[in-house]
């Protein structure tokens, strides 16, 4: 049975029992925890924490998932993968054990056609209400049913979440992989074949996976694994010889020219072609792209290590491209995605995989060195240094360069790699935060002191009002004291505020706080402490003093300003991924009144086509005029209506969303237009790199964008009066100008040549022989330049000769001789026939044999030395 055939009749089996076919979620899962998806369940989690309650009752699916876990043992061992498709059936307080084990074997045993006597099954060590099914209701024999404890057969998702007693089922391989056991698969797990898990899940779980409380109802949550059930069915020796990986190990075979089956080494290297082929097809497909940072790190780890397989099985030229071809033909038809994304994901693997072989072959070259050293003294270990310098200038993930030491009986220390890098990043973020130093201290020290410590979380009236009364509850100085006054720059902590705090990269407002006898100006404005905010201020006026009842505003112009800037940043994220694809996602951005800058990741330039492109785009959104609605809600609902949250980022279980129409719909403390005609104006005004594969767009927004506009215009004007023609046709006179001018250079050159000829010619015929030898000497007064190259051109024109030329001009004047080669080959060099004529002048005379160049100050007497030169010729020549 193919792999299709078991897919289809899978779901078709589940279909028939009313279950609804979704289809599978993206690898990158739209939830922070966690890294990539990695079950099936992972997309439903809301469903069976009960904070939202399921549209249907029942779901099959064929998901994608990758894990992380081992991708160094994937290629040596007959089942280790990192992507897989996992086949599940679901229930949301539907259907519980009564249904799922019998469904389960049914279509064991009746659709894949299992013999029964093959199967074995195990439940939790106290779920006899599994067991009983099993027994009663399914009709396994006892012997049968194994029980098992926590880390066989309870299951979670390695996070806090749902989990639960689980049950899985087995099936003998037969003799040909290893020996029979009276246990099952407690005897052994590679002749029994774990094919498929089913999950009870009833309770939550926190980090510690210690189950905190009954789920609100009993779910069900299965996952077979479809590469494992083909090694069943197909009765291969290992998932690579199934018919979907087999033919990727064909494809690896094709490019290497390696026959798989070897049983050697090579065997490994054409398995972690075929998974790792797999894998970054459908990573990169999903709008992973490779870097140094989370998800990106691990396609990156999945692709190098797969070019140095690739280079290790002899195969210098690319590889990834092919494989990526070969993952769309075998899996386009299940997965459409492939094919829709097939050109981008093939450019993506060509980049990376050019980039690391610039490098490769050095960075092994070191690595070799490094452990030959560590061999021949009898050390087993390779320094962390060296792993660090092999990450940082040769771009070898870590546990690339632990594998091929591994292969040397050679050990890396990790510790002392973990070090160098976090005393990395720490430079980084120390050069980062440099500047802002002083007034981090100060956040710092205001973070600690413990009048801040004992306040509650100050109150933010920002999203509805500018303005609001509120009474100072700390104060923090350069010095002690609760009265500030005139002069005094200080942080200030109130109990509730209009001023909105620096943060999701919006600028803290400004504006002023009034007290009964003192004014302040807010010039910064912090979260210091659990939800505690600190305005900086200057005291314009009077005083203020710990426990004022004070007025707070903010000012508007500034915080409109703001707003137009950041809800315009939502509305570029979402055209940028519209328009590029959904890997184009959001790494960093800055929002300040009328300006925005928004990094976010993507493999080339926009070029001015595409960026012209999204700029309409976005403006045509802005004038569209959609409503912009923020609203607080349950993290996990905001994730089931695709709110767009940024990895690695901590949310608490209530958020705020901010959607803008009905398109882009992002989770953000920040504040915004009510409308986005508000925004007004939206102009990209610069596109660049800020690392691989991280780009940055700036834009101008607002009055700011306008006064962009109003300035390019003013050029265009000033330049259409210089031209004296309407605007409109600036550009095509500019064109015409530019190629005239060309034209004209050309011409002038040609001129110019024309006339050197001229008098080089003339020049010539004024020659005197001198003992066979042509001798002249002139004058032209032109630079030093165009005195040396006439040198040069007469020289040319005749055949043994000696030219010495002179000019003149304010205050200095130049001697210029030129010798032909036989000349200089009988002793008569230029510089010798120069110096005396050179004193003359006041200077001296340098250069080679060939071509001398000398000058002085007495311009006056130029003509005195140039006849001294000519003597000096004769005598040289005449000796
Ligand atoms: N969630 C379980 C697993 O991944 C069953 O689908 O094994």
């Amino acid at each position: 049975m193919d792999s299709r055939t078991i897919r289809d009749r899978f779901v078709a089996f589940f279909e028939r029992r009313d279950h609804r076919l979704v289809a599978s979620s993206s690898l990158v899962p739209n939830d922070p925890t966690l890294l990539l998806t990695n079950a099936g369940m992972n997309q439903f989690k809301p469903y069976f924490l009960g904070e939202q309650s399921a549209p249907f009752a029942r779901a099959t699916s064929v998901q994608k998932c990758f894990r992380t876990t081992d991708i160094d043992e994937v290629g040596r061992t007959a089942r280790h993968l990192t992507f897989f498709e996992m086949l599940g059936n679901f229930s949301f307080g539907d259907y519980y054990k009564e249904k799922a084990c019998p469904w389960a074997w049914e279509l064991v045993t009746e659709v894949w056609g299992f013999d029964p006597e093959l199967l074995w099954v195990t439940v939790y060590e106290t779920d006899d209400e599994a067991a009983e099914v099993w027994a009663d209701g399914v009709g396994v024999r006892p012997e049968r049913i194994l029980r098992r404890g926590k880390k066989d057969n309870f299951w979670s998702m390695g996070v806090a979440g749902p989990c639960g007693p689980c049950s899985e089922i087995f099936v003998d391989l037969g003799d040909a992989y290893g020996d029979a056991s009276e246990r099952g698969p407690d005897g052994n797990e590679d002749r029994y074949l774990e094919i498929w898990n089913l999950v009870f899940m009833q309770d939550e779980c926190d980090a510690a996976i210690e189950p905190i409380a009954p789920l609100p109802r009993r779910n069900i949550d299965t996952g077979a694994g479809l590469e494992r059930v083909a090694l069943a069915l197909q009765g291969a020796a290992s998932v690579y010889e199934t018919d979907t990986l087999g033919a990727m190990v064909a494809a690896a075979e094709d490019l290497t020219g390696v026959r798989y089956g070897s049983g050697g080494r090579s065997d490994m290297g054409l398995r972690v072609l075929a998974d790792h082929g797999r894998a970054l097809t459908f990573l990169i497909a999903d709008g992973v792209l490779p870097s140094n940072e989370e998800r990106g790190y691990v396609l990156r780890r999945v692709m190098r290590r797969a070019v140095r397989h690739a280079r290790l099985l002899g195969r210098d030229d690319p590889v990834l491209p092919a494989l990526v071809e070969a993952t769309v033909s075998l899996m386009g038809d299940a997965y459409p995605e492939l094919r829709a994304r097939r050109a981008f994901v093939v450019e993506v693997a060509a980049r990376e995989e050019e980039r690391f072989s610039a490098t490769l072959r050095q960075g092994l070259a070191l690595l070799e060195r490094e452990l030959e050293g560590a061999r021949s003294s009898g050390g087993a270990t390779l320094g962390g240094d060296v792993a660090f310098r092999l990450h940082d200038t040769f771009g070898f993930p870590v546990d690339l360069t632990t594998e091929i030491a591994g292969e040397a009986g050679v050990t890396v220390e990790t510790d002392a790699f973990e070090r160098l890098m976090s005393a990395q990043r720490e430079r980084a973020r120390a050069a980062r935060a440099s500047g802002s130093d002083a007034r981090a201290d100060a956040l710092e020290r205001l973070a600690a002191a413990p009048a801040v410590d004992a306040l509650g979380a100050t109150e933010f009236v920002g999203y509805e009002h500018l303005g609001a009364e509120g009474s100072v509850v700390a104060m923090l100085g350069d010095g002690p004291g609760d009265v500030a006054s005139e002069g005094a720059e200080l942080w200030i902590v109130l109990d509730r505020t209009p001023f909105y705090a620096e943060g999701g990269g919006q600028v803290a407002d400004r504006g002023t706080i009034a007290a009964p006898s003192g004014r302040a100006d807010v010039l910064d404005v912090r979260r210091v402490a659990h939800g505690v905010s600190a305005h900086r201020v200057a005291v314009r006026a009077g005083e203020i003093a710990l426990g004022d009842a004070v007025r707070a505003t903010v000012d508007g112009r500034w915080r409109r300003g703001a707003e137009r800037a950041h809800t315009a940043t939502h509305i570029l994220h979402w055209a940028l991924r519209d328009r590029l694809g959904e890997h184009a996602r959001q790494a960093g951005s800055l929002v300040e009144p009328g300006r925005l800058r928004f990094d976010f990741s993507h493999y080339e330039p926009l070029g001015d086509e595409r960026a012209a492109e999204i700029g309409d785009a976005i403006q045509s959104l802005v004038l569209h005029d959609d409503g912009v609605r923020a609203y607080e809600t349950s993290y996990d609902f905001a994730r089931s209506i695709g709110a767009m949250a940024i990895f690695g980022e901590k949310y608490g279980d209530f958020v705020r969303v901010v959607e803008v129409g009905d398109y882009s719909k992002e989770l953000c403390g920040g504040t915004h237009v009510a409308h986005t005609s508000a925004i007004g104006v939206v102009v990209l005004t610069a596109e660049g790199s800020v690392g691989a594969n991280v780009r940055r767009v700036e834009a101008l927004v607002g009055d700011d964008g306008l006064a962009y506009l109003r300035r390019r215009i003013g050029v265009l004007e000033r330049s259409a009066e210089v031209l004296k023609v309407p605007p409109d046709d600036v550009a095509e006179r500019v064109e015409r100008l530019v190629a005239q001018h060309k034209d004209m250079e050309r011409r002038l050159a040609e001129v110019e040549r024309r006339a050197a000829d001229d008098e080089a010619r003339a020049l010539a015929e004024s020659a005197v022989d001198v003992d066979g030898t042509r001798l002249v000497v002139a004058r032209r007064d032109v630079g030093v330049d165009a005195l040396r190259s006439l040198a040069q051109t007469l020289k040319g024109r005749l055949g043994s000769a000696v030219v010495v030329l002179g000019s003149a001009g304010s205050g200095r004047a130049n001697l210029v001789g030129a010798v032909t080669k036989d000349v200089a080959a009988r002793g008569v060099s230029a510089r010798d026939v120069l110096a005396p004529g050179a004193s003359v002048l006041g200077g001296g005379a340098g250069g080679k044999p060939e071509l001398a160049v000398s000058g002085g100050p007495q311009a006056d007497r130029l003509d005195e030395a140039m006849e001294v030169a000519a003597r000096t010729a004769r005598e040289l020549l005449e000796r």
